[in-house]
């Protein structure tokens, strides 16, 4: 069964400037309503299934934000390499996590922020943001490793900085997705590979609605797009949340998770 590793918000804060959303947002979080925000998303979540926590860490601000610790898969924690100084010294906690809970470590040399910018879809098909955070070098050691294909795509907006972001599989070959956020030749490719997609507006697409969290029949998604009455009609249950505190750092629901 579908477990995931969350990291309570007590040091959450925007403390500097690493994507767009973060700019003039320094200093501006309530910390109250992040951790009632967080709280929210946690319970729902650990009603639906197992929910791990992993112990935050004064001055590591973003790791909340577990989805870029790594990935899982095949049961071998891929770590990540985070692109920035900033948020660096987190991988030697996720490290010691993944280690203490018994799993093979792999970690690529190459700048690659795990679930935030690889997503596995239910076709068991691997999907990984290059551009900003992610490289595609890191793609290609992570195929080497596990002899699998990894299908690159390129992000080409900063404020859609991570897969995650942007991109959203569901079951039966559906896709939510903003193409805007990718190259021409990839969304070409996402074109091709889906049979369903639903396209977001950029008013939508600022609101995270990509950044949904799906278990089993239940999507949790970021409140407030006019999207969302059109994916209920998928016919999954959708719970909405509002997590204005974390949107001021760039992430919302998907990037709170990281499924294990
Ligand atoms: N402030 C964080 C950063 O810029 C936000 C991370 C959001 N995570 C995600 N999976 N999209 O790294």
């Amino acid at each position: 069964m579908k477990q995931l590793l969350m990291c309570y918000p007590k040091y959450f804060d925007v403390l500097y400037d690493i994507n767009p959303w973060m700019t003039h947002q320094i200093g501006k979080v309530s910390s109250d309503i992040a951790v009632k925000q967080w709280t929210s998303l946690f319970d729902k979540l650990n009603s639906l299934c197992r929910v791990n926590l992993i112990e935050g860490v004064p001055g590591l601000p973003d790791m909340v934000f577990t989805a870029n610790g790594g990935i899982v898969f095949n049961d071998v924690a891929v770590l990540s390499r985070f692109s920035t100084r900033e948020r660096s010294k987190e991988e030697y906690f996720f490290h010691a996590w993944f280690q203490e809970e018994g799993y093979d470590v792999f970690q690529p040399r190459s700048s690659y922020e795990g679930e935030g910018d690889h997503l596995i879809d239910s076709n068991n098909r691997h999907w990984l943001g290059s551009g900003f955070r992610s490289t595609k070098k890191a793609a290609r050691e992570i195929e080497n490793y596990f002899d699998i294909t990894i299908h690159t795509l390129e992000l080409v907006d900063p404020r859609w900085y991570h897969l995650d972001t942007c991109f959203l599989p569901l079951d039966n070959n559906t896709i939510i997705w903003y193409p805007k956020a990718f190259s021409h030749t990839s969304q070409q490719l996402i074109r091709e590979k889906f049979d369903t997609l639903i396209e977001v507006s950029t008013e939508d697409a600022l609101k995270f609605v990509c950044n949904g969290v799906l278990v089993k029949n239940d999507l949790l998604l970021p409140s407030g797009s006019k999207i969302i009455e059109s994916i209920s009609e998928l016919g999954y249950n959708i719970h909405e949340f509002n997590l204005t505190e974390f949107i001021k750092a760039g992430g919302a629901a998907k990037c709170l998770v990281l499924t294990i």
